[in-house]
Protein backbone atom coordinates (compact mmCIF):
# COMPACT_ATOMS: atom_id res chain seq x y z
CA UNK A 1 0.00 0.00 0.00
CA UNK A 2 1.01 3.47 -0.80
CA UNK A 3 1.56 6.21 1.51
CA UNK A 4 -0.40 8.01 -0.10
CA UNK A 5 -3.40 6.69 0.89
CA UNK A 6 -5.90 8.42 -2.17
CA UNK A 7 -3.54 7.10 -4.76
CA UNK A 8 -4.77 3.60 -3.85
CA UNK A 9 -8.31 4.29 -3.07
CA UNK A 10 -11.85 3.15 -4.22
CA UNK A 11 -14.47 6.19 -3.61
CA UNK A 12 -17.67 5.50 -2.61
CA UNK A 13 -19.82 8.37 -3.25
CA UNK A 14 -23.36 8.59 -1.31
CA UNK A 15 -26.02 11.12 -0.44
CA UNK A 16 -26.88 10.43 3.65
CA UNK A 17 -30.55 10.88 3.13
CA UNK A 18 -31.09 8.20 0.07
CA UNK A 19 -28.76 5.64 1.89
CA UNK A 20 -30.47 4.23 4.92
CA UNK A 21 -32.87 5.51 7.68
CA UNK A 22 -32.76 4.40 10.61
CA UNK A 23 -35.47 6.11 12.86
CA UNK A 24 -38.39 5.06 9.94
CA UNK A 25 -39.18 9.30 9.31
CA UNK A 26 -38.65 7.97 5.61
CA UNK A 27 -35.41 9.96 5.61
CA UNK A 28 -31.76 8.56 5.33
CA UNK A 29 -29.44 9.39 8.32
CA UNK A 30 -26.07 9.11 10.02
CA UNK A 31 -27.12 6.08 11.85
CA UNK A 32 -28.94 4.65 8.64
CA UNK A 33 -25.32 4.66 7.55
CA UNK A 34 -23.63 3.83 10.30
CA UNK A 35 -25.38 0.20 9.82
CA UNK A 36 -24.49 -0.37 6.54
CA UNK A 37 -21.06 0.08 6.66
CA UNK A 38 -20.13 -3.29 7.35
CA UNK A 39 -21.81 -4.04 3.56
CA UNK A 40 -19.09 -1.15 2.23
CA UNK A 41 -16.58 -2.80 3.94
CA UNK A 42 -17.19 -5.92 2.08
CA UNK A 43 -17.62 -4.46 -0.47
CA UNK A 44 -13.86 -3.39 -0.25
CA UNK A 45 -14.33 0.76 -0.49
CA UNK A 46 -11.77 2.27 1.38
CA UNK A 47 -13.06 6.08 1.07
CA UNK A 48 -17.13 7.59 1.38
CA UNK A 49 -17.73 10.64 -0.10
CA UNK A 50 -20.25 12.63 1.72
CA UNK A 51 -22.77 15.20 -0.12
CA UNK A 52 -23.67 17.97 1.68
CA UNK A 53 -24.53 16.69 5.50
CA UNK A 54 -24.77 20.79 6.45
CA UNK A 55 -28.27 22.35 7.38
CA UNK A 56 -29.72 23.60 5.01
CA UNK A 57 -33.19 24.66 3.00
CA UNK A 58 -32.61 21.94 0.47
CA UNK A 59 -33.39 23.72 -2.79
CA UNK A 60 -30.07 22.17 -4.14
CA UNK A 61 -29.90 18.82 -2.41
CA UNK A 62 -27.70 20.45 0.28
CA UNK A 63 -25.19 22.76 -1.91
CA UNK A 64 -27.28 25.67 -0.24
CA UNK A 65 -26.00 25.60 3.38
CA UNK A 66 -26.74 27.26 6.07
CA UNK A 67 -24.45 26.52 8.77
CA UNK A 68 -21.16 24.95 7.97
CA UNK A 69 -20.50 23.77 11.76
CA UNK A 70 -23.50 21.73 12.17
CA UNK A 71 -25.34 18.38 10.56
CA UNK A 72 -28.60 18.73 9.35
CA UNK A 73 -31.06 17.36 12.14
CA UNK A 74 -33.02 15.10 9.91
CA UNK A 75 -29.95 13.35 9.36
CA UNK A 76 -28.68 13.17 13.03
CA UNK A 77 -26.37 15.00 15.35
CA UNK A 78 -22.29 16.08 15.18
CA UNK A 79 -22.18 13.29 17.62
CA UNK A 80 -23.52 10.51 14.97
CA UNK A 81 -21.22 12.57 12.47
CA UNK A 82 -18.46 11.71 14.88
CA UNK A 83 -19.13 8.11 15.55
CA UNK A 84 -19.75 7.58 11.49
CA UNK A 85 -15.72 8.59 11.69
CA UNK A 86 -14.66 6.33 13.98
CA UNK A 87 -16.95 3.37 12.96
CA UNK A 88 -15.47 3.54 9.53
CA UNK A 89 -11.95 3.88 10.30
CA UNK A 90 -12.70 0.65 12.33
CA UNK A 91 -13.33 -0.81 8.75
CA UNK A 92 -10.60 0.96 7.16
CA UNK A 93 -12.71 3.44 5.21
CA UNK A 94 -11.49 7.11 5.16
CA UNK A 95 -14.77 9.88 5.34
CA UNK A 96 -14.36 13.29 2.80
CA UNK A 97 -17.04 15.41 2.62
CA UNK A 98 -17.76 18.12 0.52
CA UNK A 99 -16.79 21.64 1.03
CA UNK A 100 -19.54 23.88 -0.67
CA UNK A 101 -18.34 27.34 -0.22
CA UNK A 102 -18.23 29.00 -3.71
CA UNK A 103 -21.63 30.06 -2.39
CA UNK A 104 -23.82 30.01 1.00
CA UNK A 105 -27.69 29.79 0.76
CA UNK A 106 -29.38 32.93 0.84
CA UNK A 107 -31.17 31.64 4.57
CA UNK A 108 -27.55 31.66 5.77
CA UNK A 109 -27.52 34.41 8.49
CA UNK A 110 -24.05 35.62 6.80
CA UNK A 111 -25.98 36.73 3.51
CA UNK A 112 -29.44 37.73 5.56
CA UNK A 113 -27.09 40.11 7.51
CA UNK A 114 -25.31 41.45 4.91
CA UNK A 115 -28.70 41.89 2.96
CA UNK A 116 -30.53 43.72 5.84
CA UNK A 117 -27.79 46.86 6.12
CA UNK A 118 -24.94 48.19 4.38
CA UNK A 119 -22.90 48.39 8.00
CA UNK A 120 -23.38 44.49 8.55
CA UNK A 121 -20.32 43.01 9.19
CA UNK A 122 -21.08 40.24 6.56
CA UNK A 123 -21.56 43.15 3.94
CA UNK A 124 -18.71 42.53 2.41
CA UNK A 125 -18.74 38.94 2.46
CA UNK A 126 -20.67 38.64 -0.48
CA UNK A 127 -20.37 40.20 -3.99
CA UNK A 128 -22.58 42.93 -5.12
CA UNK A 129 -23.08 45.66 -7.65
CA UNK A 130 -24.91 48.69 -7.20
CA UNK A 131 -25.61 49.13 -10.85
CA UNK A 132 -27.25 46.73 -13.18
CA UNK A 133 -24.08 44.47 -14.60
CA UNK A 134 -24.00 43.99 -18.40
CA UNK A 135 -23.05 40.27 -17.82
CA UNK A 136 -26.37 39.74 -15.87
CA UNK A 137 -27.49 37.13 -17.94
CA UNK A 138 -24.49 35.18 -18.95
CA UNK A 139 -22.60 32.51 -17.28
CA UNK A 140 -25.31 30.46 -15.93
CA UNK A 141 -24.66 27.28 -14.79
CA UNK A 142 -28.66 25.78 -15.22
CA UNK A 143 -29.81 27.11 -18.45
CA UNK A 144 -33.80 26.43 -17.91
CA UNK A 145 -33.59 26.72 -14.32
CA UNK A 146 -31.48 30.00 -13.71
CA UNK A 147 -32.16 32.98 -15.93
CA UNK A 148 -29.03 35.46 -14.58
CA UNK A 149 -26.10 35.31 -12.83
CA UNK A 150 -26.49 38.99 -10.80
CA UNK A 151 -30.11 39.27 -9.38
CA UNK A 152 -31.95 42.20 -7.62
CA UNK A 153 -32.34 42.14 -3.82
CA UNK A 154 -34.46 44.74 -2.35
CA UNK A 155 -33.49 44.22 1.01
CA UNK A 156 -30.12 45.52 0.57
CA UNK A 157 -31.10 47.87 -2.77
CA UNK A 158 -27.84 46.17 -4.53
CA UNK A 159 -27.12 43.61 -7.58
CA UNK A 160 -25.92 40.16 -5.82
CA UNK A 161 -23.60 37.46 -7.69
CA UNK A 162 -25.12 34.07 -7.77
CA UNK A 163 -22.92 31.65 -10.22
CA UNK A 164 -25.56 28.98 -9.23
CA UNK A 165 -29.02 29.37 -8.44
CA UNK A 166 -30.63 32.90 -6.84
CA UNK A 167 -30.78 31.91 -3.59
CA UNK A 168 -27.04 31.11 -3.50
CA UNK A 169 -25.31 34.28 -3.10
CA UNK A 170 -21.52 33.90 -4.19
CA UNK A 171 -19.13 34.35 -1.36
CA UNK A 172 -16.40 37.07 -1.74
CA UNK A 173 -13.49 35.33 -1.65
CA UNK A 174 -11.42 38.40 -1.94
CA UNK A 175 -12.80 39.13 1.72
CA UNK A 176 -9.68 38.09 3.81
CA UNK A 177 -12.64 37.34 6.46
CA UNK A 178 -13.67 34.90 4.12
CA UNK A 179 -10.65 32.96 3.91
CA UNK A 180 -10.16 32.75 7.58
CA UNK A 181 -13.90 31.82 8.86
CA UNK A 182 -13.41 29.16 5.44
CA UNK A 183 -9.84 27.93 7.23
CA UNK A 184 -12.05 27.50 10.34
CA UNK A 185 -14.70 25.28 8.98
CA UNK A 186 -11.91 22.68 7.24
CA UNK A 187 -10.24 22.50 10.52
CA UNK A 188 -13.56 22.52 12.33
CA UNK A 189 -14.40 19.38 9.97
CA UNK A 190 -10.29 17.87 10.13
CA UNK A 191 -10.80 17.59 13.94
CA UNK A 192 -13.94 15.66 13.42
CA UNK A 193 -11.69 13.08 11.60
CA UNK A 194 -12.51 13.93 7.78
CA UNK A 195 -9.63 13.43 5.63
CA UNK A 196 -10.41 15.79 3.14
CA UNK A 197 -12.73 17.76 0.94
CA UNK A 198 -14.63 17.27 -2.26
CA UNK A 199 -14.10 21.13 -3.66
CA UNK A 200 -17.57 22.29 -4.85
CA UNK A 201 -17.23 24.65 -7.67
CA UNK A 202 -13.52 25.02 -7.46
CA UNK A 203 -12.88 27.33 -10.14
CA UNK A 204 -15.58 29.67 -9.32
CA UNK A 205 -14.35 30.00 -5.61
CA UNK A 206 -10.76 30.86 -7.53
CA UNK A 207 -12.58 33.07 -9.98
CA UNK A 208 -12.49 36.71 -8.62
CA UNK A 209 -15.84 38.38 -9.89
CA UNK A 210 -15.95 41.41 -11.11
CA UNK A 211 -19.56 42.75 -12.78
CA UNK A 212 -19.40 42.76 -16.32
CA UNK A 213 -15.90 41.53 -16.96
CA UNK A 214 -16.34 37.81 -18.77
CA UNK A 215 -12.79 36.48 -17.97
CA UNK A 216 -11.80 37.55 -14.18
CA UNK A 217 -8.59 36.66 -13.14
CA UNK A 218 -8.26 33.94 -10.58
CA UNK A 219 -6.90 33.45 -7.47
CA UNK A 220 -4.45 30.76 -6.87
CA UNK A 221 -3.67 31.80 -3.67
CA UNK A 222 -6.97 30.31 -1.91
CA UNK A 223 -5.75 26.60 -3.45
CA UNK A 224 -2.00 27.28 -2.01
CA UNK A 225 -3.34 27.88 1.34
CA UNK A 226 -5.93 25.27 1.37
CA UNK A 227 -2.96 23.16 1.01
CA UNK A 228 -0.68 24.35 3.54
CA UNK A 229 -3.44 24.63 6.25
CA UNK A 230 -5.16 20.85 5.54
CA UNK A 231 -1.37 19.56 5.48
CA UNK A 232 -0.61 21.39 8.87
CA UNK A 233 -4.06 20.13 10.29
CA UNK A 234 -4.00 16.39 9.04
CA UNK A 235 -0.62 15.10 7.04
CA UNK A 236 -2.69 13.10 5.53
CA UNK A 237 -6.05 15.02 4.42
CA UNK A 238 -6.68 15.73 0.55
CA UNK A 239 -8.20 18.49 -1.75
CA UNK A 240 -10.49 16.87 -4.50
CA UNK A 241 -11.49 19.31 -6.79
CA UNK A 242 -14.23 19.78 -8.79
CA UNK A 243 -13.37 21.55 -11.76
CA UNK A 244 -14.59 20.79 -15.36
CA UNK A 245 -12.26 22.32 -17.29
CA UNK A 246 -9.85 21.98 -19.81
CA UNK A 247 -6.36 20.33 -20.30
CA UNK A 248 -4.32 23.23 -20.00
CA UNK A 249 -5.40 24.82 -16.64
CA UNK A 250 -5.89 20.96 -14.66
CA UNK A 251 -2.31 21.47 -13.72
CA UNK A 252 -2.70 25.06 -12.16
CA UNK A 253 -5.57 23.00 -9.96
CA UNK A 254 -2.65 20.30 -8.69
CA UNK A 255 0.57 22.57 -8.61
CA UNK A 256 1.87 24.71 -11.61
CA UNK A 257 5.19 22.70 -12.12
CA UNK A 258 4.55 19.57 -13.89
CA UNK A 259 8.03 18.63 -12.68
CA UNK A 260 8.08 20.05 -9.22
CA UNK A 261 5.98 18.99 -5.95
CA UNK A 262 2.16 18.78 -6.14
CA UNK A 263 1.71 21.23 -4.25
CA UNK A 264 -2.19 22.34 -4.41
CA UNK A 265 -4.99 19.90 -4.87
CA UNK A 266 -4.00 16.46 -4.07
CA UNK A 267 -6.61 15.14 -6.57
CA UNK A 268 -9.22 16.24 -9.72
CA UNK A 269 -12.02 14.42 -10.75
CA UNK A 270 -11.13 13.22 -14.61
CA UNK A 271 -14.04 15.31 -16.63
CA UNK A 272 -12.33 15.37 -19.84
CA UNK A 273 -11.75 11.31 -19.43
CA UNK A 274 -15.83 10.89 -18.86
CA UNK A 275 -17.11 12.47 -21.79
CA UNK A 276 -14.71 10.45 -23.93
CA UNK A 277 -15.12 7.42 -21.95
CA UNK A 278 -19.11 7.87 -22.98
CA UNK A 279 -18.32 8.70 -26.43
CA UNK A 280 -16.44 6.00 -26.85
CA UNK A 281 -19.34 3.58 -25.54
CA UNK A 282 -21.67 5.00 -27.79
CA UNK A 283 -19.24 4.50 -31.24
CA UNK A 284 -18.22 0.69 -29.59
CA UNK A 285 -14.91 2.28 -30.46
CA UNK A 286 -11.91 3.04 -28.86
CA UNK A 287 -10.35 5.66 -30.29
CA UNK A 288 -11.90 8.30 -27.88
CA UNK A 289 -10.14 6.83 -24.91
CA UNK A 290 -6.92 6.87 -26.93
CA UNK A 291 -6.91 10.33 -27.72
CA UNK A 292 -8.17 11.07 -24.48
CA UNK A 293 -5.32 9.19 -22.54
CA UNK A 294 -2.67 10.49 -24.23
CA UNK A 295 -4.06 13.86 -24.01
CA UNK A 296 -4.38 13.65 -20.38
CA UNK A 297 -2.57 16.22 -18.92
CA UNK A 298 0.50 15.34 -17.16
CA UNK A 299 0.77 15.77 -12.76
CA UNK A 300 2.56 15.83 -10.85
CA UNK A 301 4.06 12.72 -9.29
CA UNK A 302 1.99 13.06 -6.25
CA UNK A 303 -1.29 14.43 -7.69
CA UNK A 304 -3.79 11.27 -8.56
CA UNK A 305 -6.88 11.65 -10.68
CA UNK A 306 -10.39 10.52 -9.75
CA UNK A 307 -12.33 8.97 -12.85
CA UNK A 308 -15.93 8.17 -12.39
CA UNK A 309 -18.85 7.37 -15.08
CA UNK A 310 -21.73 8.63 -13.38
CA UNK A 311 -21.43 11.01 -10.23
CA UNK A 312 -24.79 12.58 -8.42
CA UNK A 313 -25.15 14.99 -11.05
CA UNK A 314 -26.39 14.80 -14.81
CA UNK A 315 -23.43 13.11 -17.16
CA UNK A 316 -22.02 16.57 -18.34
CA UNK A 317 -21.25 16.23 -21.91
CA UNK A 318 -20.58 20.16 -22.45
CA UNK A 319 -16.50 19.37 -23.46
CA UNK A 320 -17.74 17.25 -26.42
CA UNK A 321 -18.77 19.08 -29.90
CA UNK A 322 -22.63 19.55 -30.63
CA UNK A 323 -22.04 16.36 -33.02
CA UNK A 324 -20.44 13.82 -30.76
CA UNK A 325 -22.94 15.48 -28.04
CA UNK A 326 -25.73 14.40 -30.58
CA UNK A 327 -23.87 10.55 -30.69
CA UNK A 328 -24.01 10.03 -27.21
CA UNK A 329 -27.81 11.64 -26.72
CA UNK A 330 -28.81 9.59 -29.50
CA UNK A 331 -27.20 6.32 -28.23
CA UNK A 332 -27.86 6.89 -24.43
CA UNK A 333 -30.50 9.54 -23.79
CA UNK A 334 -32.50 9.48 -26.72
CA UNK A 335 -35.82 11.02 -25.31
CA UNK A 336 -35.76 14.51 -24.00
CA UNK A 337 -36.84 13.83 -20.87
CA UNK A 338 -33.74 11.82 -20.37
CA UNK A 339 -31.42 14.85 -20.67
CA UNK A 340 -30.65 18.46 -19.32
CA UNK A 341 -29.78 21.78 -19.42
CA UNK A 342 -28.89 21.08 -23.50
CA UNK A 343 -25.28 19.10 -22.03
CA UNK A 344 -26.19 15.98 -20.37
CA UNK A 345 -28.00 13.24 -18.75
CA UNK A 346 -30.06 12.71 -15.96
CA UNK A 347 -29.86 8.92 -15.92
CA UNK A 348 -27.95 6.33 -14.03
CA UNK A 349 -25.59 3.92 -15.70
CA UNK A 350 -27.21 0.40 -16.36
CA UNK A 351 -30.41 1.93 -17.84
CA UNK A 352 -28.53 3.53 -20.46
CA UNK A 353 -26.54 0.25 -21.56
CA UNK A 354 -30.52 -1.35 -21.33
CA UNK A 355 -29.54 -3.40 -18.57
CA UNK A 356 -27.03 -5.36 -20.69
CA UNK A 357 -24.74 -7.07 -18.21
CA UNK A 358 -21.98 -7.36 -20.17
CA UNK A 359 -21.83 -3.82 -21.66
CA UNK A 360 -22.54 -2.39 -17.57
CA UNK A 361 -19.44 -4.57 -16.84
CA UNK A 362 -17.30 -2.89 -19.97
CA UNK A 363 -18.36 -0.12 -18.92
CA UNK A 364 -17.00 -0.11 -15.38
CA UNK A 365 -14.18 -2.35 -15.59
CA UNK A 366 -13.07 0.40 -18.24
CA UNK A 367 -13.72 2.85 -15.51
CA UNK A 368 -11.59 0.65 -13.40
CA UNK A 369 -8.58 0.48 -15.77
CA UNK A 370 -8.46 3.87 -16.16
CA UNK A 371 -5.26 6.26 -14.50
CA UNK A 372 -6.40 7.13 -11.33
CA UNK A 373 -8.67 6.76 -8.34
CA UNK A 374 -12.06 5.27 -9.13
CA UNK A 375 -15.30 6.66 -7.74
CA UNK A 376 -18.33 4.72 -7.88
CA UNK A 377 -21.58 6.19 -7.03
CA UNK A 378 -24.43 4.21 -4.63
CA UNK A 379 -26.16 1.99 -6.18
CA UNK A 380 -24.27 2.06 -9.74
CA UNK A 381 -23.34 -1.66 -7.52
CA UNK A 382 -26.38 -2.93 -8.11
CA UNK A 383 -27.43 -2.10 -11.28
CA UNK A 384 -29.92 0.55 -9.92
CA UNK A 385 -32.03 2.49 -12.38
CA UNK A 386 -33.69 6.13 -12.10
CA UNK A 387 -36.87 7.83 -12.04
CA UNK A 388 -37.52 10.06 -14.79
CA UNK A 389 -40.61 11.16 -12.98
CA UNK A 390 -38.47 13.51 -10.65
CA UNK A 391 -37.65 16.56 -11.50
CA UNK A 392 -34.17 17.71 -12.80
CA UNK A 393 -31.35 15.87 -11.07
CA UNK A 394 -33.44 14.26 -8.72
CA UNK A 395 -34.01 11.49 -10.98
CA UNK A 396 -30.72 9.49 -9.90
CA UNK A 397 -31.44 10.10 -6.70
CA UNK A 398 -33.62 7.41 -4.88
CA UNK A 399 -32.94 5.32 -1.99
CA UNK A 400 -31.12 2.60 -2.12
CA UNK A 401 -32.43 -0.66 -2.97
CA UNK A 402 -31.38 -3.03 0.42
CA UNK A 403 -34.03 -5.92 -0.21
CA UNK A 404 -37.33 -6.42 -2.02
CA UNK A 405 -39.23 -5.67 1.31
CA UNK A 406 -41.35 -2.11 2.26
CA UNK A 407 -39.58 0.80 1.15
CA UNK A 408 -37.17 -1.35 -0.25
CA UNK A 409 -35.63 -2.22 3.14
CA UNK A 410 -34.46 1.90 2.77
CA UNK A 411 -36.80 2.84 5.57
CA UNK A 412 -38.89 0.14 7.60
CA UNK A 413 -41.41 2.11 9.15
CA UNK A 414 -42.10 5.14 6.73
CA UNK A 415 -45.12 5.32 4.75
CA UNK A 416 -44.32 5.44 1.04
CA UNK A 417 -45.62 8.89 0.61
CA UNK A 418 -43.45 10.06 3.54
CA UNK A 419 -39.92 8.75 1.35
CA UNK A 420 -37.26 11.46 0.89
CA UNK A 421 -37.86 10.38 -2.73
CA UNK A 422 -39.75 7.61 -3.88
CA UNK A 423 -38.27 4.21 -4.58
CA UNK A 424 -38.19 2.74 -8.07
CA UNK A 425 -41.04 0.40 -8.18
CA UNK A 426 -41.87 -0.22 -12.08
CA UNK A 427 -39.96 -1.88 -14.72
CA UNK A 428 -36.63 -3.81 -14.61
CA UNK A 429 -34.72 -2.02 -12.50
CA UNK A 430 -37.56 -2.40 -9.29
CA UNK A 431 -36.42 -2.70 -5.92
CA UNK A 432 -38.06 -6.05 -5.93
CA UNK A 433 -35.01 -7.55 -8.76
CA UNK A 434 -32.56 -5.26 -8.07
CA UNK A 435 -31.60 -5.08 -4.67
CA UNK A 436 -28.72 -5.75 -2.06
CA UNK A 437 -29.92 -8.73 -0.21
CA UNK A 438 -30.97 -10.59 -3.58
CA UNK A 439 -27.12 -9.78 -5.04
CA UNK A 440 -25.62 -10.94 -2.17
CA UNK A 441 -27.41 -14.38 -2.25
CA UNK A 442 -26.52 -14.86 -6.09
CA UNK A 443 -23.17 -15.84 -7.09
CA UNK A 444 -23.49 -14.37 -10.46
CA UNK A 445 -24.80 -10.91 -9.46
CA UNK A 446 -23.85 -7.74 -10.58
CA UNK A 447 -22.87 -6.67 -6.83
CA UNK A 448 -20.44 -10.09 -6.30
CA UNK A 449 -19.09 -9.04 -9.77
CA UNK A 450 -18.11 -5.35 -8.70
CA UNK A 451 -16.67 -6.93 -5.50
CA UNK A 452 -14.41 -8.69 -7.70
CA UNK A 453 -13.82 -5.91 -9.24
CA UNK A 454 -12.83 -3.94 -6.33
CA UNK A 455 -10.74 -6.58 -4.94
CA UNK A 456 -8.60 -6.97 -8.07
CA UNK A 457 -7.76 -3.28 -8.67
CA UNK A 458 -6.73 -3.30 -4.97
CA UNK A 459 -4.23 -5.73 -5.78
CA UNK A 460 -2.74 -3.47 -8.70
CA UNK A 461 -1.49 -0.89 -7.62
CA UNK A 462 0.11 0.45 -10.70
CA UNK A 463 -3.26 1.71 -11.68
CA UNK A 464 -3.07 3.93 -8.95
CA UNK A 465 0.35 5.11 -9.11
CA UNK A 466 2.02 3.32 -12.09
CA UNK A 467 2.52 4.87 -15.53
CA UNK A 468 0.09 4.46 -17.73
CA UNK A 469 0.50 4.38 -22.07
CA UNK A 470 -1.55 2.95 -25.02
CA UNK A 471 -0.20 -0.18 -26.46
CA UNK A 472 1.38 0.76 -30.01
CA UNK A 473 0.47 -2.13 -32.02
CA UNK A 474 -2.35 -2.68 -34.32
CA UNK A 475 -5.59 -3.66 -32.79
CA UNK A 476 -9.06 -3.77 -34.25
CA UNK A 477 -10.79 -0.78 -33.65
CA UNK A 478 -13.03 -1.25 -31.18
CA UNK A 479 -10.39 -2.54 -28.86
CA UNK A 480 -8.30 -0.33 -26.00
CA UNK A 481 -5.23 -1.93 -25.13
CA UNK A 482 -2.85 -0.25 -22.26
CA UNK A 483 -0.47 -0.73 -19.63
CA UNK A 484 0.33 0.39 -16.70
CA UNK A 485 4.31 -0.09 -15.02
CA UNK A 486 5.47 0.80 -11.45
CA UNK A 487 7.78 -0.68 -9.13
CA UNK A 488 4.88 -3.04 -8.31
CA UNK A 489 4.59 -5.08 -11.33
CA UNK A 490 3.11 -3.90 -14.80
CA UNK A 491 -0.38 -4.91 -15.70
CA UNK A 492 -2.16 -5.34 -19.41
CA UNK A 493 -5.71 -4.03 -19.77
CA UNK A 494 -7.65 -5.00 -23.35
CA UNK A 495 -11.32 -3.64 -23.80
CA UNK A 496 -13.21 -4.49 -26.52
CA UNK A 497 -16.01 -1.60 -26.86
CA UNK A 498 -18.12 -3.18 -29.30
CA UNK A 499 -20.51 -6.07 -28.79
CA UNK A 500 -18.49 -8.59 -31.46
CA UNK A 501 -15.89 -10.95 -30.87
CA UNK A 502 -12.70 -10.35 -32.03
CA UNK A 503 -8.94 -12.03 -31.15
CA UNK A 504 -5.75 -9.05 -30.49
CA UNK A 505 -1.81 -9.65 -31.57
CA UNK A 506 -0.20 -7.88 -28.79
CA UNK A 507 3.34 -9.50 -29.41
CA UNK A 508 5.52 -9.99 -26.81
CA UNK A 509 6.15 -6.88 -24.59
CA UNK A 510 8.76 -5.46 -22.67
CA UNK A 511 8.47 -5.64 -18.95
CA UNK A 512 7.49 -9.44 -19.05
CA UNK A 513 8.19 -11.73 -16.84
CA UNK A 514 7.89 -15.46 -16.88
CA UNK A 515 4.49 -16.31 -18.39
CA UNK A 516 1.42 -13.85 -18.15
CA UNK A 517 -1.24 -14.55 -16.52
CA UNK A 518 -4.80 -13.16 -16.23
CA UNK A 519 -6.02 -11.70 -13.31
CA UNK A 520 -9.21 -10.30 -14.19
CA UNK A 521 -11.67 -11.05 -17.38
CA UNK A 522 -15.49 -11.07 -18.67
CA UNK A 523 -14.92 -15.06 -18.69
CA UNK A 524 -12.69 -17.99 -19.22
CA UNK A 525 -10.13 -17.51 -21.66
CA UNK A 526 -7.13 -19.77 -22.79
CA UNK A 527 -4.06 -18.27 -20.67
CA UNK A 528 -1.78 -16.39 -22.71
CA UNK A 529 1.35 -16.93 -24.06
CA UNK A 530 4.74 -14.88 -23.27
CA UNK A 531 3.73 -13.76 -26.86
CA UNK A 532 0.72 -12.49 -26.61
CA UNK A 533 -0.61 -13.88 -30.05
CA UNK A 534 -4.17 -14.61 -30.71
CA UNK A 535 -5.62 -13.46 -27.64
CA UNK A 536 -9.55 -13.73 -28.10
CA UNK A 537 -12.22 -10.92 -26.76
CA UNK A 538 -15.68 -11.79 -26.28
CA UNK A 539 -18.11 -8.72 -27.69
CA UNK A 540 -17.25 -6.51 -24.71
CA UNK A 541 -15.25 -9.00 -22.94
CA UNK A 542 -12.41 -7.58 -20.86
CA UNK A 543 -9.28 -8.76 -20.26
CA UNK A 544 -6.50 -7.83 -16.96
CA UNK A 545 -3.39 -9.73 -17.53
CA UNK A 546 -0.33 -9.51 -14.91
CA UNK A 547 2.96 -9.07 -17.16
CA UNK A 548 5.07 -9.28 -13.97
CA UNK A 549 4.84 -8.49 -10.33
CA UNK A 550 7.43 -6.50 -8.60
CA UNK A 551 9.65 -5.42 -5.63
CA UNK A 552 6.63 -6.12 -3.75
CA UNK A 553 6.32 -9.75 -3.38
C1 LIG B 1 -21.77 21.24 -7.97
C2 LIG B 1 -22.57 20.12 -7.40
O1 LIG B 1 -22.05 18.90 -7.86
C3 LIG B 1 -24.02 20.33 -7.85
O2 LIG B 1 -24.81 19.25 -7.43
C4 LIG B 1 -24.52 21.63 -7.29
O3 LIG B 1 -25.82 21.88 -7.80
C5 LIG B 1 -23.61 22.78 -7.68
N1 LIG B 1 -22.23 22.49 -7.42
C6 LIG B 1 -23.95 24.02 -6.90
O4 LIG B 1 -23.49 23.90 -5.60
Amino acid sequence: MSERWYKEAVVYSLQVDSFADSDGDGCGDLRGLISRLDYLARLGVTCLWLNPVHPSPLRDNGYDITDYYGIHPRLGSLGDFAELVLEARERGMRILMDLVVNHTSDEHPWFVSAQGSPDSPYRDWYVWSDTEPSDRKQGMVFPGEQEETWSWSDAAQSWYYHRFYGFQPDLNWANPAVRAEIRKVMGFWLQLGVAGFRVDAAPFILEQTVPGVASPPMDWTILDDWRSEVQWRRGDAVLLCEANVGAVDVPKYTGENPEGANDRAHMMFSFGLNARLWLALARGLAEPVVEALQSLPRLQAMAQWATFLRNHDELDLSKLTADQRAEVFAAFGPKADMRIYDRGIRRRLAPMLRGDRRHVELAYALQFSMPGSPVLRYGEELGMGEDLSLDGRESIRTPMQWDDGPNAGFSDAADPGDLVRPVVTRGPFSYRTVNVRAEQRDRDSLLRWFGELIDTVRECPEIGVGVCSVLDVPTPPSVLAHRFDAPEGSILLLHNLADGAVTVDIGRLPGTEGRPWEMFADGPYPRPAATLRNLSLNGWGYRWIRLRRGRSD
